[in-house]
């Protein structure tokens, strides 16, 4: 891995995700690298070029920014293939399809220390209030109401179940967004997540409040 990867990396990464309209865009990418970047300072023997890389990369592949999930793995593996060899290629597709959640009744599986750096920086993007701001977004995309007190939220046990799940986006903060503090894997990820939590908290009781129910935070 070389400084040149990752500058090729970056245009790659950056011509794909710029003007992305459901919190996917670029922006969200150079978050994450920064994120990760600075969290693995405060982690042992954290390989740096690998986390970047891992970093530009991550949200390549995902199926909500292609046509179907093959054709967004399809898209990154060729790219791999032109900088890496097909051993490399096919090592870190698997690390960046390690990272994304796959329902709260599912368990991560992170198979290096990189990709966990990666995973918990992507998190807390997912966090705080540019987590809110990047929910509201990607519910407004796919037409979602922002609330439906009379859908409550669902624990989804499969990969299969969370994909195909359609609710309002207030449930997404009990199916996802709540759970992530629980499952950071490092310790400045942990501190910078549950800091995040408690703001989110605070915005859902406001939220409730204004509504007029009395959803459970
Ligand atoms: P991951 O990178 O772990 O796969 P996603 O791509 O699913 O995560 O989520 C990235 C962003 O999209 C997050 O900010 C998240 O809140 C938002 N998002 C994903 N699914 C939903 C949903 N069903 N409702 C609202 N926001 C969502
Ligand atoms: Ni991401």
């Amino acid at each position: 891995m070389t400084a040149e990867n990752l500058n090729r990396a970056r245009a790659f990464a950056k011509a794909f995700h710029t003007g992305e309209g459901t919190g996917h865009d670029w922006w969200h990418i150079k978050r994450v690298v920064e994120q990760a970047k600075l969290i693995a300072q405060h982690e042992r023997n954290a390989d740096q070029l690998l986390v970047q890389l891992i970093g530009l990369l991550h949200d390549v592949p995902d199926r909500k920014l292609h046509s179907s999930e093959d054709e967004g793995q399809a898209y990154l593996l060729t790219w791999l293939r032109s900088q890496f060899d097909e051993q490399q290629s096919r090592r870190l597709l698997q690390c960046i399809n390690e990272i994304s959640f796959k329902g709260a009744g599912v368990d991560d599986f992170v198979s290096c220390k990189e990709v966990a750096i990666v995973q918990d920086a992507d998190r807390l993007d997912a966090l705080g209030a540019i987590g809110i701001a990047r929910a509201f977004a990607y519910g407004g995309k796919k037409n979602r109401a922002l609330f439906d007190p009379d859908i409550y939220p669902e624990i989804h046990l499969s990969y299969e179940a969370y994909k195909i799940s359609e609710g309002h986006t207030i449930n997404h903060f009990y199916e996802k967004l709540l759970l992530l503090e629980e499952r950071m894997h490092t310790e400045t990820g942990r501190q910078i997540a549950h800091q995040r939590t408690i703001f989110m908290k605070s915005f859902l009781r406001q939220f409730y409040n204004e509504w007029g129910v009395e959803w459970e935070v």
